[in-house]
Protein backbone atom coordinates (compact mmCIF):
# COMPACT_ATOMS: atom_id res chain seq x y z
CA UNK A 1 0.00 0.00 0.00
CA UNK A 2 1.36 3.30 -0.76
CA UNK A 3 -0.11 6.14 0.95
CA UNK A 4 -0.13 9.32 -0.23
CA UNK A 5 -0.98 12.72 1.28
CA UNK A 6 -3.64 14.87 -0.63
CA UNK A 7 -1.33 17.70 -1.79
CA UNK A 8 1.23 15.09 -2.89
CA UNK A 9 -1.21 13.89 -5.12
CA UNK A 10 -2.30 16.95 -6.25
CA UNK A 11 0.50 18.39 -6.51
CA UNK A 12 1.82 16.21 -8.94
CA UNK A 13 4.77 14.14 -7.23
CA UNK A 14 3.14 11.24 -8.38
CA UNK A 15 3.13 9.95 -12.25
CA UNK A 16 -0.12 9.06 -13.81
CA UNK A 17 -1.12 5.70 -13.28
CA UNK A 18 0.85 5.07 -10.21
CA UNK A 19 -1.52 3.76 -7.52
CA UNK A 20 -1.60 5.65 -4.35
CA UNK A 21 -3.89 5.21 -1.25
CA UNK A 22 -5.56 8.54 0.35
CA UNK A 23 -7.13 8.53 4.11
CA UNK A 24 -8.83 11.46 4.95
CA UNK A 25 -12.37 12.52 5.18
CA UNK A 26 -15.23 13.14 2.73
CA UNK A 27 -15.88 16.48 1.66
CA UNK A 28 -18.79 16.11 -0.57
CA UNK A 29 -20.45 13.28 -2.46
CA UNK A 30 -22.06 13.50 -6.21
CA UNK A 31 -23.42 10.85 -7.96
CA UNK A 32 -23.81 11.03 -11.56
CA UNK A 33 -27.15 9.46 -13.81
CA UNK A 34 -23.94 7.57 -15.75
CA UNK A 35 -23.15 5.61 -12.35
CA UNK A 36 -20.22 6.75 -10.66
CA UNK A 37 -19.54 8.93 -7.69
CA UNK A 38 -17.47 11.52 -7.48
CA UNK A 39 -16.24 11.60 -3.71
CA UNK A 40 -14.21 14.39 -2.45
CA UNK A 41 -11.64 13.38 0.43
CA UNK A 42 -9.53 15.87 2.46
CA UNK A 43 -7.04 15.02 4.84
CA UNK A 44 -5.77 18.27 5.99
CA UNK A 45 -2.42 18.80 4.34
CA UNK A 46 -3.37 21.46 2.23
CA UNK A 47 -6.82 23.88 1.55
CA UNK A 48 -8.00 21.34 -1.21
CA UNK A 49 -9.47 17.73 -1.49
CA UNK A 50 -8.76 15.19 -4.04
CA UNK A 51 -11.75 13.91 -6.00
CA UNK A 52 -11.96 10.28 -6.01
CA UNK A 53 -13.96 8.84 -9.48
CA UNK A 54 -15.70 6.07 -7.80
CA UNK A 55 -17.25 3.71 -10.20
CA UNK A 56 -20.07 1.47 -9.40
CA UNK A 57 -18.90 -1.63 -10.04
CA UNK A 58 -17.36 -1.85 -7.00
CA UNK A 59 -18.39 -4.18 -4.47
CA UNK A 60 -19.22 -2.29 -1.53
CA UNK A 61 -20.65 0.67 -4.09
CA UNK A 62 -24.26 0.84 -3.74
CA UNK A 63 -23.90 -0.74 0.44
CA UNK A 64 -21.54 1.76 1.18
CA UNK A 65 -19.90 4.53 -1.62
CA UNK A 66 -23.31 5.42 -2.13
CA UNK A 67 -24.56 6.07 1.46
CA UNK A 68 -20.70 8.33 2.39
CA UNK A 69 -21.54 11.83 3.30
CA UNK A 70 -19.55 15.18 4.71
CA UNK A 71 -17.30 13.60 7.70
CA UNK A 72 -16.91 9.86 6.75
CA UNK A 73 -13.58 8.55 7.54
CA UNK A 74 -12.67 6.90 4.25
CA UNK A 75 -9.55 5.45 2.37
CA UNK A 76 -9.48 5.02 -0.89
CA UNK A 77 -7.35 3.44 -3.30
CA UNK A 78 -6.55 4.58 -6.94
CA UNK A 79 -4.77 5.24 -9.61
CA UNK A 80 -3.55 8.64 -10.12
CA UNK A 81 -5.19 10.46 -13.61
CA UNK A 82 -5.48 13.91 -14.95
CA UNK A 83 -8.34 15.53 -14.49
CA UNK A 84 -10.80 17.12 -16.50
CA UNK A 85 -12.50 18.85 -13.41
CA UNK A 86 -11.41 22.51 -13.41
CA UNK A 87 -9.41 23.50 -11.03
CA UNK A 88 -7.31 20.44 -10.11
CA UNK A 89 -5.06 18.83 -11.83
CA UNK A 90 -4.94 15.46 -10.85
CA UNK A 91 -7.74 13.11 -9.30
CA UNK A 92 -7.71 9.23 -8.38
CA UNK A 93 -9.64 6.74 -10.40
CA UNK A 94 -11.03 4.40 -7.37
CA UNK A 95 -10.10 0.35 -7.27
CA UNK A 96 -11.23 0.63 -3.68
CA UNK A 97 -12.83 2.39 -0.98
CA UNK A 98 -12.72 1.77 2.60
CA UNK A 99 -14.64 3.15 5.58
CA UNK A 100 -13.30 3.43 8.92
CA UNK A 101 -15.82 5.68 10.39
CA UNK A 102 -19.59 6.54 9.58
CA UNK A 103 -21.33 10.12 10.39
CA UNK A 104 -23.81 9.32 13.17
CA UNK A 105 -27.13 10.51 11.50
CA UNK A 106 -26.13 12.84 9.37
CA UNK A 107 -29.30 15.56 8.98
CA UNK A 108 -28.11 16.84 12.46
CA UNK A 109 -23.90 16.24 12.44
CA UNK A 110 -23.26 19.66 13.68
CA UNK A 111 -20.54 20.43 10.40
CA UNK A 112 -23.19 19.71 7.63
CA UNK A 113 -21.67 21.51 5.10
CA UNK A 114 -23.06 24.39 4.59
CA UNK A 115 -21.90 28.25 6.01
CA UNK A 116 -21.57 28.22 9.32
CA UNK A 117 -21.61 31.59 11.27
CA UNK A 118 -18.31 31.82 13.39
CA UNK A 119 -20.27 32.13 16.52
CA UNK A 120 -22.37 28.34 16.08
CA UNK A 121 -18.47 27.43 15.13
CA UNK A 122 -17.05 28.58 18.41
CA UNK A 123 -19.85 25.99 20.17
CA UNK A 124 -17.96 22.85 18.87
CA UNK A 125 -14.55 23.91 19.02
CA UNK A 126 -13.82 20.28 19.12
CA UNK A 127 -15.74 19.45 15.68
CA UNK A 128 -14.88 22.99 13.68
CA UNK A 129 -11.03 22.16 12.64
CA UNK A 130 -12.97 19.92 9.88
CA UNK A 131 -14.60 23.36 8.17
CA UNK A 132 -12.71 25.03 6.09
CA UNK A 133 -11.98 28.04 7.16
CA UNK A 134 -10.53 26.38 10.94
CA UNK A 135 -8.23 24.13 8.77
CA UNK A 136 -7.34 27.52 6.83
CA UNK A 137 -6.48 28.99 9.98
CA UNK A 138 -4.82 26.11 11.64
CA UNK A 139 -2.28 25.70 8.58
CA UNK A 140 -1.37 29.87 8.76
CA UNK A 141 -1.32 29.88 12.15
CA UNK A 142 1.52 27.00 11.65
CA UNK A 143 3.41 28.13 8.65
CA UNK A 144 3.82 32.04 11.23
CA UNK A 145 4.76 29.79 14.23
CA UNK A 146 7.46 28.02 12.17
CA UNK A 147 8.36 31.41 10.13
CA UNK A 148 8.75 33.39 13.53
CA UNK A 149 11.42 30.77 14.82
CA UNK A 150 12.92 30.76 11.75
CA UNK A 151 13.77 33.95 11.25
CA UNK A 152 15.02 34.20 15.03
CA UNK A 153 16.75 31.37 14.37
CA UNK A 154 18.58 32.77 11.27
CA UNK A 155 19.18 36.12 12.95
CA UNK A 156 21.02 33.97 15.63
CA UNK A 157 18.68 34.35 18.57
CA UNK A 158 18.40 31.80 21.11
CA UNK A 159 15.06 30.83 22.38
CA UNK A 160 14.40 30.56 25.41
CA UNK A 161 11.60 28.94 27.49
CA UNK A 162 10.21 30.98 30.42
CA UNK A 163 8.27 30.09 33.37
CA UNK A 164 4.59 29.74 33.42
CA UNK A 165 4.02 29.68 36.42
CA UNK A 166 5.43 32.54 38.11
CA UNK A 167 5.69 34.63 41.39
CA UNK A 168 6.57 38.12 39.77
CA UNK A 169 3.94 40.18 38.24
CA UNK A 170 5.49 41.10 35.13
CA UNK A 171 3.40 43.95 33.99
CA UNK A 172 2.88 45.35 37.37
CA UNK A 173 -0.82 45.84 36.26
CA UNK A 174 -2.36 43.00 38.39
CA UNK A 175 -4.16 40.80 35.27
CA UNK A 176 -3.34 37.74 37.26
CA UNK A 177 -4.63 34.18 37.42
CA UNK A 178 -3.62 32.64 41.11
CA UNK A 179 -2.00 28.77 40.95
CA UNK A 180 -2.72 27.40 44.03
CA UNK A 181 -3.56 24.21 45.86
CA UNK A 182 -5.03 25.29 49.28
CA UNK A 183 -8.49 24.24 49.74
CA UNK A 184 -10.99 26.71 48.59
CA UNK A 185 -13.10 25.81 51.45
CA UNK A 186 -11.05 26.41 54.07
CA UNK A 187 -8.09 28.82 53.33
CA UNK A 188 -5.41 29.08 55.87
CA UNK A 189 -4.95 32.30 57.29
CA UNK A 190 -2.32 34.30 59.30
CA UNK A 191 -2.28 36.47 62.17
CA UNK A 192 -3.84 39.31 60.44
CA UNK A 193 -7.12 36.76 58.76
CA UNK A 194 -5.00 37.22 55.65
CA UNK A 195 -4.73 34.08 53.59
CA UNK A 196 -1.54 32.17 54.52
CA UNK A 197 -0.09 31.14 50.77
CA UNK A 198 3.35 30.06 52.95
CA UNK A 199 1.28 26.66 53.25
CA UNK A 200 0.79 27.11 49.38
CA UNK A 201 2.49 24.76 46.88
CA UNK A 202 5.43 27.15 46.48
CA UNK A 203 5.47 28.79 49.83
CA UNK A 204 3.78 31.60 48.55
CA UNK A 205 1.29 33.25 46.30
CA UNK A 206 1.91 32.29 42.89
CA UNK A 207 -0.04 33.03 39.13
CA UNK A 208 0.38 32.16 35.65
CA UNK A 209 2.78 34.85 33.87
CA UNK A 210 1.47 37.56 31.87
CA UNK A 211 4.58 37.94 29.81
CA UNK A 212 7.81 36.21 29.55
CA UNK A 213 9.87 39.26 29.49
CA UNK A 214 11.65 39.42 32.69
CA UNK A 215 12.55 36.08 32.48
CA UNK A 216 14.10 37.10 28.99
CA UNK A 217 15.59 39.59 30.24
CA UNK A 218 18.09 37.62 32.94
CA UNK A 219 19.09 35.72 29.55
CA UNK A 220 19.57 38.69 27.18
CA UNK A 221 21.80 39.94 29.99
CA UNK A 222 24.45 37.07 29.08
CA UNK A 223 23.21 35.46 25.39
CA UNK A 224 22.59 38.78 24.06
CA UNK A 225 20.31 37.99 21.58
CA UNK A 226 16.84 35.51 22.91
CA UNK A 227 13.45 35.59 22.47
CA UNK A 228 10.62 33.58 24.34
CA UNK A 229 7.37 32.34 23.00
CA UNK A 230 4.96 30.48 25.32
CA UNK A 231 1.59 30.63 26.00
CA UNK A 232 0.23 33.90 28.52
CA UNK A 233 -2.54 34.90 30.48
CA UNK A 234 -4.26 37.75 31.30
CA UNK A 235 -6.91 38.08 33.91
CA UNK A 236 -8.64 41.33 32.51
CA UNK A 237 -12.41 40.83 31.94
CA UNK A 238 -12.41 42.43 28.63
CA UNK A 239 -15.09 40.71 25.97
CA UNK A 240 -13.81 41.89 23.04
CA UNK A 241 -12.64 40.49 19.57
CA UNK A 242 -8.92 40.90 20.41
CA UNK A 243 -8.59 40.00 23.69
CA UNK A 244 -7.81 35.99 24.81
CA UNK A 245 -7.27 35.33 28.82
CA UNK A 246 -4.98 32.61 27.48
CA UNK A 247 -2.88 34.27 24.07
CA UNK A 248 0.69 33.52 22.43
CA UNK A 249 3.64 35.99 22.91
CA UNK A 250 7.00 36.32 20.84
CA UNK A 251 8.94 38.55 22.98
CA UNK A 252 12.36 38.79 21.73
CA UNK A 253 14.79 41.01 23.58
CA UNK A 254 18.00 42.34 22.32
CA UNK A 255 21.51 43.38 24.40
CA UNK A 256 23.04 46.85 23.46
CA UNK A 257 19.82 47.59 21.80
CA UNK A 258 17.46 50.92 21.66
CA UNK A 259 13.89 51.40 20.91
CA UNK A 260 15.00 52.29 17.22
CA UNK A 261 16.54 49.02 16.62
CA UNK A 262 13.87 46.81 18.07
CA UNK A 263 11.28 48.70 15.96
CA UNK A 264 13.26 47.40 13.04
CA UNK A 265 13.51 44.33 14.27
CA UNK A 266 9.91 43.96 14.92
CA UNK A 267 9.05 45.42 11.22
CA UNK A 268 11.98 42.81 9.48
CA UNK A 269 10.08 39.83 11.39
CA UNK A 270 6.80 40.96 10.21
CA UNK A 271 7.56 41.49 6.74
CA UNK A 272 9.41 37.71 6.71
CA UNK A 273 6.57 35.88 8.68
CA UNK A 274 4.39 37.59 5.68
CA UNK A 275 6.43 36.71 3.00
CA UNK A 276 6.38 33.24 4.28
CA UNK A 277 2.76 32.76 4.82
CA UNK A 278 2.32 33.93 1.42
CA UNK A 279 4.85 31.88 -0.45
CA UNK A 280 4.16 28.65 2.21
CA UNK A 281 0.54 28.79 1.89
CA UNK A 282 -0.90 30.75 -1.29
CA UNK A 283 -3.70 28.01 -1.05
CA UNK A 284 -5.08 29.25 2.46
CA UNK A 285 -4.61 32.40 1.84
CA UNK A 286 -6.17 32.65 -1.59
CA UNK A 287 -9.81 31.06 0.27
CA UNK A 288 -9.31 34.11 2.73
CA UNK A 289 -9.02 36.67 0.11
CA UNK A 290 -11.85 34.87 -1.54
CA UNK A 291 -14.29 34.27 1.58
CA UNK A 292 -13.25 36.45 4.19
CA UNK A 293 -11.18 39.91 3.19
CA UNK A 294 -10.81 40.63 0.00
CA UNK A 295 -7.26 42.73 0.82
CA UNK A 296 -6.09 39.35 2.76
CA UNK A 297 -3.19 39.03 -0.03
CA UNK A 298 -2.43 42.66 -1.26
CA UNK A 299 -2.20 43.70 2.46
CA UNK A 300 0.49 41.42 3.41
CA UNK A 301 2.24 42.68 0.04
CA UNK A 302 1.81 45.93 0.43
CA UNK A 303 3.85 45.68 3.96
CA UNK A 304 6.46 43.51 2.46
CA UNK A 305 6.78 46.42 0.10
CA UNK A 306 6.50 49.58 2.14
CA UNK A 307 8.63 50.88 4.52
CA UNK A 308 6.87 51.02 8.14
CA UNK A 309 5.75 54.79 9.46
CA UNK A 310 6.95 56.08 12.50
CA UNK A 311 5.12 58.50 14.56
CA UNK A 312 5.70 59.92 17.81
CA UNK A 313 2.59 59.61 20.56
CA UNK A 314 3.27 63.48 20.96
CA UNK A 315 2.41 63.96 17.65
CA UNK A 316 -0.34 60.92 17.00
CA UNK A 317 -2.14 62.85 19.79
CA UNK A 318 -2.44 65.83 17.45
CA UNK A 319 -3.33 63.99 14.82
CA UNK A 320 -6.17 62.82 16.18
CA UNK A 321 -7.51 66.09 17.98
CA UNK A 322 -7.20 67.73 14.63
CA UNK A 323 -8.30 65.09 12.19
CA UNK A 324 -12.20 66.44 12.90
CA UNK A 325 -13.75 63.22 13.99
CA UNK A 326 -16.14 62.20 17.16
CA UNK A 327 -14.18 59.29 19.24
CA UNK A 328 -15.99 57.72 22.07
CA UNK A 329 -13.13 58.62 24.24
CA UNK A 330 -11.70 61.88 24.20
CA UNK A 331 -8.08 62.88 23.05
CA UNK A 332 -5.83 64.32 25.21
CA UNK A 333 -2.01 64.39 25.90
CA UNK A 334 -1.34 61.28 28.51
CA UNK A 335 -4.44 59.44 27.53
CA UNK A 336 -4.17 55.88 26.96
CA UNK A 337 -5.02 54.99 23.30
CA UNK A 338 -8.39 53.45 22.50
CA UNK A 339 -8.74 50.47 20.05
CA UNK A 340 -10.84 53.49 17.86
CA UNK A 341 -8.13 55.86 18.23
CA UNK A 342 -5.22 53.08 17.25
CA UNK A 343 -7.60 52.14 14.27
CA UNK A 344 -7.80 55.31 13.07
CA UNK A 345 -4.72 55.91 13.07
CA UNK A 346 -3.52 52.67 11.19
CA UNK A 347 -6.54 52.30 8.91
CA UNK A 348 -7.16 55.69 7.78
CA UNK A 349 -4.26 58.11 8.59
CA UNK A 350 -1.49 55.70 7.77
CA UNK A 351 -3.50 52.90 5.36
CA UNK A 352 -0.49 50.89 6.62
CA UNK A 353 1.08 48.85 9.87
CA UNK A 354 2.24 52.28 12.29
CA UNK A 355 5.09 52.84 14.59
CA UNK A 356 3.57 54.70 17.88
CA UNK A 357 7.04 56.04 19.74
CA UNK A 358 7.67 57.40 23.21
CA UNK A 359 4.44 57.12 25.30
CA UNK A 360 3.70 59.00 28.59
CA UNK A 361 5.60 57.56 31.45
CA UNK A 362 2.54 57.33 33.61
CA UNK A 363 0.52 55.19 31.12
CA UNK A 364 3.48 52.32 30.94
CA UNK A 365 4.88 49.61 32.49
CA UNK A 366 7.59 50.33 35.47
CA UNK A 367 10.29 48.30 33.13
CA UNK A 368 10.47 51.45 30.44
CA UNK A 369 13.43 53.60 30.17
CA UNK A 370 12.99 57.29 30.58
CA UNK A 371 13.28 59.52 28.06
CA UNK A 372 15.53 62.87 29.05
CA UNK A 373 12.32 65.03 28.55
CA UNK A 374 11.10 63.53 32.31
CA UNK A 375 7.84 62.77 30.90
CA UNK A 376 8.18 60.28 28.52
CA UNK A 377 9.21 56.60 28.20
CA UNK A 378 11.02 54.63 25.25
CA UNK A 379 7.98 52.28 24.47
CA UNK A 380 6.88 51.74 20.92
CA UNK A 381 3.38 49.87 19.90
CA UNK A 382 3.05 48.19 16.23
CA UNK A 383 -0.59 49.48 15.39
CA UNK A 384 -2.16 47.05 12.68
CA UNK A 385 -5.40 48.36 10.64
CA UNK A 386 -8.36 46.50 11.04
CA UNK A 387 -7.03 45.32 14.56
CA UNK A 388 -4.75 47.81 16.27
CA UNK A 389 -2.00 46.99 18.67
CA UNK A 390 0.07 44.01 17.78
CA UNK A 391 3.01 44.73 19.24
CA UNK A 392 4.06 46.32 22.51
CA UNK A 393 7.93 47.04 23.39
CA UNK A 394 10.37 49.32 24.85
CA UNK A 395 13.80 50.09 26.10
CA UNK A 396 14.51 48.49 29.52
CA UNK A 397 15.43 50.85 32.35
CA UNK A 398 18.85 49.86 32.58
CA UNK A 399 19.71 52.41 35.68
CA UNK A 400 18.86 50.47 39.14
CA UNK A 401 18.32 53.76 40.90
CA UNK A 402 15.72 54.87 37.91
CA UNK A 403 14.47 51.54 38.07
CA UNK A 404 13.89 51.61 41.76
CA UNK A 405 12.25 54.70 41.80
CA UNK A 406 9.72 53.97 39.22
CA UNK A 407 9.01 50.53 41.55
CA UNK A 408 7.91 53.53 44.71
CA UNK A 409 6.38 55.18 42.53
CA UNK A 410 4.27 52.88 41.44
CA UNK A 411 4.08 50.85 44.66
CA UNK A 412 5.39 47.70 43.48
CA UNK A 413 7.42 45.98 46.28
CA UNK A 414 10.94 46.20 45.10
CA UNK A 415 11.57 43.04 47.17
CA UNK A 416 9.54 40.54 44.81
CA UNK A 417 11.76 42.11 42.06
CA UNK A 418 14.99 41.40 43.97
CA UNK A 419 16.19 39.21 41.30
CA UNK A 420 15.98 42.04 38.21
CA UNK A 421 16.97 44.38 39.86
CA UNK A 422 20.03 41.78 40.11
CA UNK A 423 20.17 42.38 36.25
CA UNK A 424 20.73 46.21 36.75
CA UNK A 425 23.72 45.62 40.16
CA UNK A 426 25.80 43.25 37.98
CA UNK A 427 26.94 44.40 34.41
CA UNK A 428 24.02 45.75 33.69
CA UNK A 429 23.60 47.16 29.58
CA UNK A 430 21.20 49.06 27.61
CA UNK A 431 18.52 46.79 26.05
CA UNK A 432 14.91 46.14 24.38
CA UNK A 433 12.36 44.24 23.48
CA UNK A 434 8.87 43.88 22.41
CA UNK A 435 5.88 41.36 22.20
CA UNK A 436 4.17 40.58 19.63
CA UNK A 437 0.91 38.67 20.27
CA UNK A 438 0.80 35.72 18.23
CA UNK A 439 -3.41 35.65 17.78
CA UNK A 440 -3.43 38.80 17.04
CA UNK A 441 -0.66 38.26 14.24
CA UNK A 442 -2.81 35.24 13.00
CA UNK A 443 -6.01 37.35 12.91
CA UNK A 444 -4.07 40.07 11.00
CA UNK A 445 -2.83 37.88 8.57
CA UNK A 446 -6.05 36.15 7.87
CA UNK A 447 -8.35 38.78 8.01
CA UNK A 448 -10.54 36.63 10.45
CA UNK A 449 -12.49 39.54 12.32
CA UNK A 450 -12.51 37.68 15.98
CA UNK A 451 -9.28 36.14 18.10
CA UNK A 452 -11.61 33.74 19.41
CA UNK A 453 -11.47 32.09 15.67
CA UNK A 454 -7.86 32.14 14.96
CA UNK A 455 -6.95 29.60 18.48
CA UNK A 456 -7.61 26.49 18.63
CA UNK A 457 -9.47 26.66 21.92
CA UNK A 458 -10.41 30.48 22.76
CA UNK A 459 -10.26 31.28 26.86
CA UNK A 460 -12.12 34.37 27.48
CA UNK A 461 -14.81 35.09 30.15
CA UNK A 462 -16.86 32.70 31.29
CA UNK A 463 -15.49 30.29 28.74
CA UNK A 464 -13.09 27.33 29.01
CA UNK A 465 -14.76 24.87 27.91
CA UNK A 466 -13.24 21.80 25.40
O1 LIG B 1 1.72 45.35 25.42
P1 LIG B 1 1.85 44.08 26.21
O2 LIG B 1 1.08 43.97 27.47
O3 LIG B 1 3.41 43.92 26.45
C1 LIG B 1 4.03 43.00 27.23
O4 LIG B 1 3.50 42.05 27.76
C2 LIG B 1 5.51 43.18 27.24
N1 LIG B 1 6.04 42.43 28.38
C3 LIG B 1 6.08 42.70 25.94
C4 LIG B 1 7.56 42.88 25.85
O5 LIG B 1 8.02 43.99 25.73
N2 LIG B 1 8.31 41.80 25.91
O6 LIG B 1 1.47 42.85 25.27
C5 LIG B 1 2.17 42.62 24.07
C6 LIG B 1 1.22 42.16 23.00
C7 LIG B 1 0.16 43.19 22.62
O7 LIG B 1 0.66 44.11 21.69
C8 LIG B 1 -0.92 42.31 22.02
O8 LIG B 1 -0.60 41.98 20.68
C9 LIG B 1 -0.81 41.05 22.84
O9 LIG B 1 0.47 41.04 23.44
N3 LIG B 1 -1.85 41.00 23.89
C10 LIG B 1 -2.95 40.26 23.81
N4 LIG B 1 -3.39 39.43 22.85
C11 LIG B 1 -4.57 38.80 23.07
N5 LIG B 1 -5.31 38.95 24.19
C12 LIG B 1 -4.90 39.77 25.18
N6 LIG B 1 -5.62 39.88 26.29
C13 LIG B 1 -3.67 40.48 25.00
N7 LIG B 1 -2.97 41.35 25.77
C14 LIG B 1 -1.87 41.65 25.07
Amino acid sequence: MQYAAVKDVLAGQYSAGETVTVRGWVRTRRDSKAGISFVNVHDGSCFDAIQAVVPSDLDNYSSEVQKLTTGCSVAVTGTVAASAGQGQDFELQASSVHVYGWVEDPDTYPMAPKRHSMEYLREFAHLRPRTNVAGAVTRVRHCLAQAVHRFFHQHGYYWISTPIITTSDAEGAGELFRVSTLDMQNLPKDDKGQVDYSQDFFGKEAFLTVSGQLNVEAFASSLSKVYTFGPTFRAENSNTSRHLAEFWMIEPEVAFADLNDVAKLAEDMLKFVFKAVLDERADDMAFFAERIDKQAISRLQHVIDNDFVHMDYTDAIEVLQNCGKQFDYPVAWGVDLQSEHERYLAEEHVGAPVILKNYPRDIKAFYMRQNDDGKTVAAMDVLAPGIGEIIGGSAREERLDLLDKRLREMDLPAEEYSWYRDLRRYGSVPHAGFGLGFERLVAYVTGMTNIRDVIPYPRSPKNADF
